[in-house]
């Protein structure tokens, strides 16, 4: 009888002490994970010396998803994809709570107009993004429905290089990657670079000022 005793309360104590530093980790959560503005910028807002975007104003579907999609490795893992490559290993470590407490905290942060730094024909822009409205909204607003982001606002040297891995079947290779897949196969009508130009610079015309 003793014996049994004395083993009830081992196994009590195993459990509350587990309990335990599992309430401690859950406090300690938000802290660990905000790490993102060392690249992404204090405010936000992206930074191009390292190729990561502003979050700044990104909608929180968007956000989730990216951040499963790089957990996941189904976004960041092709070889030739060295922006994303740079980003996977950040998310990797990432919980379902602390993505939802990342998704508060960015949402806490003010939108900045991004700087414009990519030039093309905005006219012959314009008419290749007759194709990407349907999904992105006449003003680069984003779909939520239709899985596309807003595109008006985000930093346009970002958009060029989505555009490109997009094209080079970079991004959106994975057969997980349904969202990816469907963004390839629309890069193709833009044919080469001079188009992705054009037509970034067509939705410069679309961001708030
Ligand atoms: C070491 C630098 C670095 C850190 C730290 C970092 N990121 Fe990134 N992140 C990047 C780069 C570079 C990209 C661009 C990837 C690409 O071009 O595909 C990126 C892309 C992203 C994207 C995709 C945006 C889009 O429009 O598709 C999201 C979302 C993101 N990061 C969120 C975060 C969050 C949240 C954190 C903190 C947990 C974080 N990042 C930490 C470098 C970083
Ligand atoms: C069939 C719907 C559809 C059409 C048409 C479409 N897109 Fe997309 N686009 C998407 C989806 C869905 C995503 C999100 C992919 C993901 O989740 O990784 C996306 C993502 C993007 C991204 C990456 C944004 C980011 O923050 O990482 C860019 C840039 C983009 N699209 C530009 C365009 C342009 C330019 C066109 C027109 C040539 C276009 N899209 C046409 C559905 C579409």
């Amino acid at each position: 009888m003793k014996q049994i005793l004395r083993n009830l309360f081992t196994l009590a104590f195993l459990l509350s002490v587990s309990s335990m530093s599992a309430a401690a980790e859950s406090e300690r959560e938000p802290f660990d994970d905000r790490y993102c503005t060392t690249c992404h910028g204090a405010d936000g807002r992206g930074n191009e010396g390292v190729q990561a975007p502003r979050l700044a104003g990104m909608e929180d579907w968007y956000l989730v998803r990216q951040l499963e999609n790089f957990r996941a490795g189904i976004r960041g893992t092709h070889p030739k994809d060295i922006e994303g490559i740079a980003m996977q290993p950040m998310a990797v470590k990432l919980t379902d709570e602390s993505i939802a407490d990342i998704v508060q905290w960015v949402g806490g942060w003010t939108y900045i107009p991004a700087e414009i730094t990519v030039e093309g024909d905005e006219a012959r822009g314009q008419q290749l993004y007759t194709a990407c409205a349907a999904c992105h909204g006449q003003q680069a607003e984003g779909n939520e429905a239709l899985g596309a982001p807003a595109l008006a606002g985000q930093n346009d040297w970002y958009l060029v290089t989505q555009l490109k891995n997009f094209m080079a079947d970079y991004r959106g290779h994975h057969p997980d990657d349904s969202f990816g897949q469907q963004m390839r196969t629309m890069s193709k009508t833009l044919v080469d670079e001079s188009g992705i130009h054009n037509v970034v610079s067509y939705i410069n015309t679309l961001a708030e000022r």
